[in-house]
């Protein structure tokens, strides 16, 4: 883990879920570019993704959307690494083969080993080769950041679905990930639940500025997060949206309802 992140997190240890690290203070470059060109998968004679091109600026927060089955966690995992594409190119900051090693993946189940403690479980974020004691201390100070430094020592039963994600989200920023591809993250919680998560995961990704990769069936949640809105259609890029609306944003303004309903009408024109 860079020093940088080491103290941020350490930092927020001491204020959970606070704005302790103001977005790039002390970790100014912390987010990864990416670039697919012409990226392209198959599973045997099925195309999924063709001719992807695709560049993600440092630091930016992108949303994907897309009908079910066109291929956003197929898209995911390759830029996270768990996949190899079928045909073109992907970087992230500038390499291919070692991307892996730059990228975390959160799913919608949180996947918790139910042997292991709390701590425990986040420091799995960190490799086998990790310190003992020093993956302890990153897990403590990633559980500080979701708000949960004080479940530290108990087991994944007794925590609620919310609460369980936010481990799972502890466990992907543990290692200070430079990309950090969430697959519907939220999509098992209630709507309550899942705006306070909204609004965590954006002040994590404000304060420490790694590049974001949201794949979300929620419009309004895209819209809430989304420095930009990619809409998938048939394994290639149908649209590609800016959202220019300030942070933290108003689901209730008329501005938030307009983009949300451009990226709907875009969506439903797609699934004909
Ligand atoms: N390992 C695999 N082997 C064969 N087919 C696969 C494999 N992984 C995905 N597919 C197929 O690729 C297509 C896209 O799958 P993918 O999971 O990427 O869709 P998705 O957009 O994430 O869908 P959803 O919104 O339902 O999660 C599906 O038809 C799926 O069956
Ligand atoms: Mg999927």
């Amino acid at each position: 883990m860079a020093a940088g992140v080491a103290s941020c997190l350490s930092s927020a240890a001491l204020t959970p879920m606070s704005s302790a690290c103001e977005r790039n203070s002390s970790l100014t470059g912390r987010g990864a570019p990416l670039t697919l060109r012409g990226v392209g998968k198959s599973f045997g004679s099925k195309t999924i993704l063709n001719g992807v091109d695709l560049h993600v600026p440092a630091g930016q927060f992108l949303a994907i959307v897309g009908r079910s089955g066109c291929g956003k966690s197929t898209l995911l995992r390759i830029i996270a690494g768990l996949d190899e594409p079928s045909a073109g190119t992907i970087e992230v900051a500038g390499v291919s083969k070692g991307r892996a090693l730059l990228a975390r993946i959160m799913f919608q189940e949180p996947r918790l080993l139910p042997w292991a403690r709390i701590d425990a479980n986040v420091a799995i974020g960190l490799g086998p080769a990790a310190d003992h004691e020093q993956a302890l201390h990153r897990s403590r100070a990633a559980l500080a950041t979701v708000g949960l430094l004080g479940r530290a020592g108990e087991w994944p039963s007794v925590l609620s679905g919310g609460q369980k994600q936010r481990i799972a989200l502890a466990r992907a920023l543990v290692s200070a990930p430079r990309i950090l591809a969430l697959d519907e993250p939220l999509g098992a919680l209630d709507a309550l639940t899942r705006i306070e998560m909204q609004r965590l995961l954006e002040q994590v990704w404000l304060a420490n500025g790694f590049t974001a990769i949201l794949v979300t069936h929620d419009v309004a949640e895209a819209v809430a997060l989304g420095d930009r809105i990619v809409l998938i259609d048939h394994g290639a890029i149908a649209a590609d949206i800016p959202v220019g609306l300030t942070r933290p944003r108003q689901r209730g303004s008329a501005e938030f309802a307009r983009v949300e309903a451009e990226i709907l009408e875009r969506l439903l024109a797609a699934a004909h």
